[in-house]
């Protein structure tokens, strides 16, 4: 959108949040930036260097008009969310996830302000197969249902009013800089780096087989820079579109970080765990022109650089 002059992020402070905000601050550096959060599980440091607008509050019981009057935003980013998939309560999780998504849709919705909202490869549950968004939603915890319920919101917007743009981007598992403020909701390959560099074997679920499709953070940003650009609303897989398994990461982050570590194998204790994940990006390629410019080799590479800058070559 080269028009785009007011843009408003929701989880700015958050890992994806602080790296889209950054991104948009040095590519559109005359947009007028407002960041929306809570803290409840962001940090302030993610924004070192951020020169626009933070609102402190909670999205879940905010009232916009009272907030913002009639200021018009050009497009609104929505990454707030509760982001523990292992918080199961499920009024909170399911209240707090979609009522902050329907007041801000209900915001937007008199200017059809372009909504860039993420969903999450959560939804699909469990797959053996790379998922493809025509699959049905099968929810495995209530993190997830919350999501396919703003799935189901952003549908039926823009059944009900024409020529309102909504992407919705169902992000599959992200790793990069900015996600230490996460704690154990942290991608696998920060606590696996961390357990390494630490001089522990990296200690991963029996037999380290299961597989996800990681994807790095930077091209989740460029994903959703795309979004701005979107002529028609849609929900897409954002991910690096391979499945590698947990064996294999620990293989690379050996290499990157100059390491020799055998995995120490402990058991699953969860009962629904997502074994498999893959994102088919034929429909995001198609419709958004996204192509994944990292692998998982150059990704953690990059990331390692960044964690560890004295001790990871360039
Ligand atoms: N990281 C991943 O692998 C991944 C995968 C799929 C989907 N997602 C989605 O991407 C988005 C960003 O996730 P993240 O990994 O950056 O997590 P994060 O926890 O770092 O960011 C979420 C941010 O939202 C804020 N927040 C939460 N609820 C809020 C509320 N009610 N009001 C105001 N602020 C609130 C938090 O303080 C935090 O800063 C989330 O919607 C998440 O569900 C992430």
């Amino acid at each position: 959108m080269s028009s785009v002059n007011s843009i408003l992020v929701t989880g700015g402070a958050g890992f994806i949040g602080s790296n889209l905000v950054l991104t948009l601050q040095e590519r559109m550096p005359n947009a007028r930036l407002t960041v929306i959060d809570d803290f409840r599980s962001g940090d302030f440091k993610n924004l070192a260097g951020y020169r626009g607008d933070f609102v402190a509050q909670n999205l879940a019981t905010l009232d916009w008009r009272k907030q913002f009057g009639d200021e018009k935003f050009d497009a609104i980013f929505h990454l707030a969310s509760i982001t523990d998939t292992t918080l199961h309560d499920q009024f909170i999780q399911t209240h707090d996830n979609v009522e902050s998504f329907r007041r801000l849709l209900n915001f937007a919705k008199p200017n059809k302000t372009r909504v860039v909202y993420a969903s999450s490869a959560a939804t699909y549950g469990a797959a053996s197969n790379p998922s493809v968004e025509t699959n049905g939603a099968a929810p495995a915890n209530v993190y997830a249902f919350s999501k396919a319920i703003m799935d189901n919101l952003a549908n039926h917007a823009v059944k009900d009013v024409s020529g309102w743009i909504i992407v919705g981007l169902r992000y599959f598992n992200v790793y990069g800089p900015h996600e230490a403020h996460k704690g154990v909701p942290a991608s696998m390959v920060y606590h696996l780096a961390r357990q390494m560099k630490a001089g522990q074997r990296p200690r991963i679920f029996e037999h380290g087989e299961q597989k996800r499709d990681f994807v790095y953070v930077k091209d989740v940003v460029e994903a959703s820079l795309r979004a701005l650009e979107a002529k028609v609303s849609g929900i897409y897989n954002v991910g690096s579109g391979s499945a590698r398994s947990f064996n294999e990461l620990i293989d690379v982050l050996n290499s990157t970080l100059g390491t020799d570590f055998k995995p120490d194998y402990i058991e699953n204790p969860h009962a629904h765990y997502q074994n498999f994940t893959q994102a088919d990006l034929t429909s995001i390629r198609g419709a958004l022109g996204y192509q994944p410019q990292f692998s998982l080799e150059t990704g953690v590479a990059d990331y390692m650089r960044w964690l560890y800058p004295k001790s990871v070559e360039s």
